[in-house]
């Protein structure tokens, strides 16, 4: 049976205070909700998803008042940053409480925190008043759904048409998932690009943000993720002309408004105005270009500034892990 669609939060919170899942809007992308205090429901998320257990979740919280029952030790210049851009599209990975679940860190001593900006979801969490585990509600290294037609075509018969629901949110307004930086000790680390940008980030600490990773396990930032299952050509801007020379036969098109492109037959699966539309825009006309049984999509990358940079990041992914036999 498929699961059921609603826009009512009190149906969400009843499904989950009964130990089931929701499909959420936040304002990136859908994520899939359970009490992260309840190993089954966290249980649940993973089977759901078909995701190897070992990687953590982030925990949504309804306010940032509430981040001590989840972390320890929580450096001042993250405190002041949960503050300044939560709710938003911003995950800290800080040093976690005694008693969060192994199953939401992935056994790491770091739990990712966010507060989403979102109001449907907003009073979900304030209406349930704990912490919610939501990964992105697609199947694993899937592209994250932005839309409920999305969820519901991944998530819709895997998951329990009698005790889970699907809350419509409509469109998510960011499109692509939060800017996740590492926050447990002095230095702020970028471990996945998103709206929030390190200029962002280092503006409201006064610190200098390490893009390099450093070596720490972020599962889920690293290849075969974000691909849809045609092949992803990103390409800069001054490079179009000679891309398209190498593809045959009918291919999609993602670029912004103002790219010239050669009058050779595609189907424009987006064209949108900024950083921002092309956002917004990206995962949906990757799933487009799914649906429309397409093998190749050329997206044309848009400059490296604000959410461009995410942008380009999620591209640079999707044309790695496409890059398959
Ligand atoms: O925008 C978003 O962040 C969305 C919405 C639903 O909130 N969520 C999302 O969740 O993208 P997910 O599970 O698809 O990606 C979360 C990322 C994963 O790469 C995971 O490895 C990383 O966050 N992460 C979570 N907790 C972590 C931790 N303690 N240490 C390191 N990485 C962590
Ligand atoms: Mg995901």
């Amino acid at each position: 049976m498929t699961v059921r669609v609603t826009h009512d939060v009190r149906d969400a919170v009843a499904a989950l205070r009964g130990g089931g899942l929701v499909a959420l809007p936040t304002e990136t992308v859908y994520g899939l909700a359970g009490d992260a205090r309840s190993p089954s429901a966290i249980a649940g998320i993973f089977a759901a998803k078909g995701r190897p257990s070992t990687h953590p979740v982030i925990v949504h919280l309804p306010d940032a008042g509430v981040i001590d029952r989840w972390a320890t030790a929580v450096p001042h210049w993250a405190s002041s940053l949960a503050d300044a851009l939560w709710p938003g599209p911003l995950t800290l990975i800080v040093n976690r409480a005694d008693d969060v679940l192994d199953a939401v860190t992935g056994g790491q001593p770091t739990v990712g925190l966010r507060v989403p900006a979102h109001p449907l979801t907003l009073e979900v969490l304030r209406q349930f008043g704990d912490g919610l585990a939501a990964p992105s509600a697609n199947r694993y290294g899937h592209v994250s759904p932005t839309t409920v037609e999305h969820v519901m075509a991944e998530l819709g018969e895997v998951l329990d048409a009698g005790r889970d629901v699907v809350l419509d949110g409509g469109r998510c307004p960011v499109g692509v998932e939060s800017t996740i930086i590492g926050a447990w000790d002095d230095t702020p680390r970028l471990l996945r690009a998103g709206a929030v940008t390190a200029l962002q980030v280092a503006e409201v600490t006064g610190r200098e943000v390490s893009i390099a990773d450093g070596g720490v396990r972020t599962p889920g930032t690293t290849a075969a993720h974000y691909a849809p299952t045609a092949r992803v050509l990103a390409v800069e801007a001054d490079a179009v002309p000679d891309a398209l020379n190498e593809v045959v036969g009918p291919f999609g098109l993602i670029a912004l408004s103002n790219v010239l492109v050669p009058a050779i037959d595609h189907v424009r699966l987006a064209a949108p105005a900024n950083a921002a539309e092309y956002a917004f825009a990206l995962y949906a006309a990757l799933h487009a270009a799914d649906d429309a049984g397409l093998d190749v999509v050329v997206a044309v990358l848009p400059p490296d500034a604000g959410v461009g940079h995410a942008v380009r990041d999620r591209l640079h992914r999707a044309a790695i892990s496409g890059a398959r036999p």
